[in-house]
């Protein structure tokens, strides 16, 4: 049986403590955040299961699709990222420079595609826009043919994550006649532990499972000096924090493991925002110690519709209301959104990925034309001109 794990992956932190910190919050700590909550709401709906997420591949797609966005579409957007109204994309490029900067360039790979619909195009500066700020490639594909589409896709996903990831979009989520827009971002992340672990010091030992019972897993162990923190949530809920960095980049792990085996998990997830992250490198101090942590592969995929809505961004799932007239001419809405991820830690060290969609389908249903106010009518013969009737009505 797979061992159920109480570790949870930070992987919202990866990017660690000798970044810039402020008050207020940086654009890569506010799209964190929003992550981090629609992680919290799909690990409360599954508190026995393993579940890896992408943080930043959830607002990536969002900051993918807000320079489309208009009206209450596009003000829940930037609500939930708590983004400035006004043109957050100088920030965002900022961010992505600096996530894909030379110096990680072996550790954080970021890919964005715009697969769009053959003959259907879209607005330049929407192009323009995600081109600019997110690197986005875009590919005109023939949706009328989904095992195609999807296969092209899937493959992009797949080079963009070493392999990792070889599926991502089922054809059947592509609507052969209404598709117009899959919006893709893909995430790989590769570092090599700072101190290794020696794979003869890797041992199976008992690890107690979020269901309670104990299973045999292969633990690694290491005699190491690393940074450790003491925290505890507003309940008084003491949990520990241990940082395992990477070698030669500014990425770190960083594990929260409650102090009482009493404590659930769920109990302190709740608290953990990017405020929390930050506020425990204060609290974090080099200490000598045997380190035993298990080598484990995960991975999940994440419907995230329910908890965007639950989040807050609604309007861009409803066919009545998504209104994104600054991608294409046509009404749009995300019939889909979804992210798989996976990671591998190992004695080595990690790899990661995950690679987020969002799937644009036109208005099946065409708009409604309600005449609910005084209009006026004609009769005509349409091959002589001829009006042989006509008419005002102020109340039917
Ligand atoms: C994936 O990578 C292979 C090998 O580099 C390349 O030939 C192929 O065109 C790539 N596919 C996509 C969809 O980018």
């Amino acid at each position: 049986m797979k061992p159920v794990s109480l570790l949870w992956l930070c992987a919202v932190a990866l990017f660690g403590f000798d970044s810039v910190l402020s008050q207020t919050p940086s654009y890569g700590e506010r799209g964190s955040d929003l992550g981090i909550q629609v992680f919290q709401q799909v690990a409360r709906s599954k508190p026995q299961d393993n579940v890896v997420f992408s943080p930043h591949g959830v607002a990536s797609i969002l900051g993918m699709l807000l320079s489309g966005a208009h009206g209450d579409t596009r003000k829940q957007i930037v609500t939930a990222l708590r983004y400035k109204k006004n043109g957050p994309y100088k920030m965002l490029r900022k961010l992505h420079k600096t996530l894909t900067a030379k110096s990680n360039l072996d550790a954080v790979v970021i890919a964005n595609g715009l697969f769009t619909q053959e003959g259907f195009p879209l607005e330049e500066e929407f192009v323009e826009t995600n081109r600019q700020n997110f690197q986005s490639l875009t590919r005109s594909l023939d949706f009328s043919n989904p095992q195609g589409a999807a296969a092209y896709i899937n493959e992009w996903v797949n080079n963009n994550t070493q392999g990792h990831i070889p599926s991502l979009v089922k054809a059947d989520m592509l609507d052969s006649a209404l598709t117009r827009l899959v919006v893709v971002n893909s995430i790989f992340f590769k570092g090599v532990w700072k101190t290794r672990f020696q794979p003869e010091n890797t041992k199976m030992r008992p690890f107690t499972a979020g269901n309670g019972n104990v299973y045999k897993v292969p633990m690694m162990s290491q005699l190491s000096v690393f940074n450790i923190a003491t925290a505890s949530t507003p309940q008084g809920l003491k949990y520990k924090v241990i940082e395992l960095p990477y070698h030669g980049s500014s990425v770190s792990m960083l594990i929260v493991l409650p102090n009482e085996e009493s404590t659930a998990l769920s109990q302190i997830l709740p608290h953990i925002s990017t405020t929390t992250i930050q506020s425990w490198e204060k609290l974090m101090h080099a200490r000598k110690v045997r380190l035993l942590i298990p080598k484990f592969t995960a991975q999940a995929e994440v419907d995230l519709e329910s908890a965007l809505i639950a989040l807050g961004i609604t309007d861009m799932f409803s066919e009545e209301k998504a209104d994104f007239r600054h991608i294409i001419s046509e009404p749009v809405f995300v019939s889909k959104a979804l992210q798989k991820a996976k990671v591998i830690v190992n004695e080595d060290g990690t790899k990661a990925s995950a690679a987020t969609t969002a799937i644009l389908l036109a208005r099946s249903s065409p708009p409604w034309v309600t005449v609910d106010r005084p209009f006026l009518f004609l009769i005509r013969h349409n091959p002589t001109g001829t009006v042989l009737f006509m008419g005002q009505i102020n109340q039917p």
